[in-house]
């Protein structure tokens, strides 16, 4: 299975699918992945003339052997490689494709970069002033903080503690796909429980195979990515009831009216909650992530994160941002507005079905036309990138993030144009 992930690389996956619907309608099946890359290929081929003359082992064959089933690395293209692309400046990219914050952090941040008096030292290893600025805003102890270089090092972070090599992760696709390229970089399975129609979390499905697969963890997303929708407070309850630990990552909850819980892992034992400076605080570029967790848990992620994994600049951007919360507010009212705003231009769209959304994304159902032509057309003929899915149960979706007013109305002009 070939799946996207949102940094643009592709990977295979060791998925099982577990279908569940109501009683005991269940499918299940493995697809292993088959190392046939081209990448894999070119690699091994050069590798091979040049062993020859030493040990005549190819170098991949010190690699472990599950990583040989990852599909290519491919990144995602910067504004300057688009820029020549499309002979666009880079200022005329309207990036709307990766969730970011076109209003950029408060002018404090950009200051206290350019003032940063100890670049030349390594950083505090316990961000502690960060963890400080976060426990204050989240009404938690900094005991249960761990700031990472994005929530994506804390994923990886927290598999690497987690699972032992043939053990389970529970995923629930369409999702955040970082949780299954984690899991396989980890050398674990992945068993998917797809959402149900309007993308809810199948909470019957997650019962019914935490008691079959005994999976280590179940990754929980709300707002969910690509979607936007959010699960209830019971939805959650219901899960952490479970005995497996839940990850429930909130990278988009600054932008729902659904209030946080991550002071929930206080009360709950098997609840870790993923939160980032990447989305609402404009930071994406600075790599910023955070994450509450249970106390007797976080005390061994310390003992096993890399000692400098957050840089001084990215702490000190973190810092500079919470102290203006006003501009972060202010921020995210703009982007909540503006959603409700090109929510209604969409529907307005004939051949587009918007999905109602509580993140600073729209997921839009592509009918009567080819989704991926759409986001080509976009990209070539207006310079807007939105966000299109090569995977099968998204391939008819496109993704737009929300920016600010201008960008709204050159997506609507260029989709009426197209229609
Ligand atoms: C649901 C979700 N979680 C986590 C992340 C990663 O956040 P970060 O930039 O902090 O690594 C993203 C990024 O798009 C996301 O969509």
């Amino acid at each position: 299975m070939q799946v996207f992930n949102t940094h643009g690389a592709h990977q295979h996956t060791n998925v099982i699918h577990h279908h569940c619907s109501g009683k005991e309608n269940r499918r299940v099946h493995r697809r292993m992945a088959s190392c046939t890359t081209t990448k894999l290929r070119a690699a091994t081929a050069s590798d091979a003339e040049t062993s020859s003359s030493r040990s005549g082992a190819p170098s991949t064959s010190f690699l472990r052997p599950h990583l040989l089933k990852l599909a290519p690395y491919t990144p995602i293209e910067p504004f300057e490689v688009l820029s020549q692309r499309f002979g666009r400046k880079p200022e005329d990219i309207i990036k709307l494709d990766a969730n970011e914050n076109p209003y950029g952090p408060p002018e404090e941040v950009r200051r206290a970069l350019a003032e940063m008096p100890f670049p030349h030292v390594y950083p505090d290893p316990e961000t502690r002033r960060l963890r400080g600025a976060l426990a204050a805003m989240n009404d938690i102890p900094m005991e249960h903080l761990l700031v990472g270089c994005g929530a994506d090092e804390l994923i990886d972070l927290l598999m690497r503690c987690v699972l032992e090599p043939g053990d389970a992760i529970l995923d629930c696709p369409p999702t955040f796909t970082m949780y299954a390229f984690d899991a396989d970089v980890n050398n674990a399975r992945t068993i998917t429980i797809p959402r149900l129609e309007g993308f809810k979390v199948d909470i019957e499905g997650i019962r019914q195979a935490v008691a079959e697969h005994k999976p280590k963890a179940v990754f929980l997303t709300s707002p969910n990515n690509p979607d936007g929708s959010v699960m209830s407070e019971e939805e959650v309850r219901a899960v952490l009831e479970l005995p497996v630990l839940v990850v429930l990552d909130e990278a988009y909850i600054e932008f729902s009216s659904e209030p946080s819980k991550i002071k929930w892992v206080q009360q709950y034992d098997n609840l870790v909650v993923l939160r980032t400076f990447s989305k609402s605080a404009a930071l994406a570029g600075l790599r910023v992530g955070y994450g509450a967790f249970p106390l007797g848990m976080v005390e061994y992620l310390w003992r096993a994160k890399q000692p400098y994994n957050v840089s001084v600049a990215a702490e000190v951007a973190g810092c500079a941002a919470l102290s203006n919360v006003e501009y972060m507010h202010n921020v995210r009212e703009l982007l909540v507005s503006e959603r409700e705003n090109m929510m209604a231009q969409l529907k307005a769209i004939p051949y587009l079905e918007p999905y109602p959304s509580h993140a600073n994304f729209i997921l839009a159902k592509v009918v009567g036309r080819d989704a991926k032509d759409v986001k080509d057309k976009l990209a070539k003929e207006h310079g807007i990138m939105v966000r299109h899915y090569a995977k099968k149960e998204l391939s008819g979706y496109v993704r737009i993030s929300v920016g600010k007013p201008e960008h709204t109305s050159a997506i609507i002009n260029a989709l009426k144009a197209m229609a």
